[in-house]
C-alpha cells in the first residue's frame, strides 16, 4: 500500500560562508544566506536540504556552529550532505547526532524519511562516490525495486548530493572538479530503469541547469554566492546573484521544480560592502 503525501522541499547550495572573508568576489555571502533563508521559509516547505560547499575555503567547528545557529526553519527538517570545501567530521558537533560518523562508515551517507518519501543523501565530498557506497546504494534500490514490483512504493526516488554525476553542462567545473566515477553511479541507476524514476538534486557546479538521461531527471541548483560561466574554460563568474530551488513532489511521485533567483532590490550595491 502506498501512503504517501504531497511534500515540499527547497533546495539551497553552495552557501561559501566564512568567518573572516564575508564578502568573497565581492559577494556579501552572509546575507545572500538570509536572503535564501528568508525565501525557504515563505515557501513553507517540509524539508531544506543544503547539499554542501557551507564553508569558503574549509570547514571548521566555529564555523559549523555559527551557520547551525542561524539554520533556523519552523516547521522543516533540515538536511546537510557535505561539498568538497566541508570537513565532515565537525558536522556531528555542530549540527547533530544524525552527522555522527562511524569508524566502518566515515562518510555522510544517509537515508531519511519525510512525508512518506524516501531521500537518499550521498556523500561526494572526497570528489567520488566510495566502492562501499556504490555496494549499499545498489542493494538499498534492489529493495525499492521490489516493493515498486510488489506495488508497496511508486518508484520515485530522490536522490540529494554535491557533485553531479552527469556533467557537460560548464566546461571548467567538468574540466577541473568532475565527480570522477560519476558514470559509474549513472550505470548503476540506469539499471534500475523500468521500475525506478530517479530525481538528482545537486550543487558543486554553481550553475541552474536540468537534464534528463534514461530514467535520472538531474537537477543543479545555482549558488547562493556566485555563478559560473557554463562556456568559458577557465573560472569565469557568470554572476552574483544567488537562487535556491523549490521541489514540490505530489502524491503520486510528480516532480515539478522552480529555480528562484535573487530580486535585485534585495542586492547589495558595492557602496554597501
Ligand atoms: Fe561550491
Ligand atoms: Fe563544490
Amino acid at each position: 500500500m502506498i501512503h504517501n503525501r504531497n511534500v515540499r522541499c527547497v533546495h539551497i547550495s553552495d552557501l561559501h560562508l566564512d568567518l573572516v572573508n564575508r564578502t568573497p568576489q565581492g559577494v556579501p555571502v552572509w546575507d545572500h544566506f538570509f536572503w535564501a533563508r528568508k525565501t525557504a521559509r515563505n515557501l513553507n516547505p517540509d524539508l531544506v536540504v543544503i547539499t554542501g560547499d557551507l564553508a569558503l575555503d574549509q570547514g571548521s567547528e566555529e564555523l559549523y556552529r555559527e551557520i547551525a545557529s542561524e539554520l533556523v526553519f519552523p516547521g522543516a527538517q533540515v538536511l546537510l550532505v557535505p561539498g568538497n570545501h566541508d570537513k565532515r567530521e565537525y558536522f556531528a558537533t555542530a549540527f547533530g547526532r544524525r552527522y555522527t560518523l562511524d569508524p566502518h562508515w566515515p562518510r555522510l551517507d544517509r537515508v531519511v524519511e519525510t512525508g512518506g518519501r524516501t531521500m537518499i543523501l550521498l556523500d561526494s565530498a572526497d570528489g567520488e562516490i566510495s566502492r562501499e557506497t556504490l555496494a549499499w546504494l545498489d542493494s538499498f534500490l534492489t529493495s525499492t525495486a521490489s516493493a515498486v514490483r510488489r506495488g508497496e512504493q511508486d518508484g520515485t526516488v530522490l536522490l540529494w548530493m554535491h557533485h553531479p554525476p552527469l556533467g557537460g553542462f560548464n566546461r571548467f567545473m567538468d574540466t577541473n572538479y568532475p565527480l570522477r566515477n560519476g558514470r559509474e553511479l549513472v550505470s548503476l541507476l540506469e539499471g534500475f530503469a523500468g521500475l525506478l524514476r530517479f530525481h538528482l538534486f545537486c550543487g558543486h557546479y554553481h550553475t541552474d541547469d536540468q537534464r534528463h538521461q534514461e530514467n535520472i531527471t538531474q537537477y543543479s541548483v545555482p549558488s547562493t554566492w556566485i555563478q559560473l560561466d557554463p562556456e568559458t574554460p577557465g573560472f569565469a563568474v557568470a554572476s552574483r546573484v544567488a537562487g535556491l530551488r523549490l521541489v514540490d513532489i505530489d502524491s503520486s511521485g510528480t516532480v515539478e521544480t522552480l529555480v528562484i533567483e535573487q530580486a535585485p532590490e534585495t542586492l547589495s550595491s558595492p557602496a554597501d560592502s
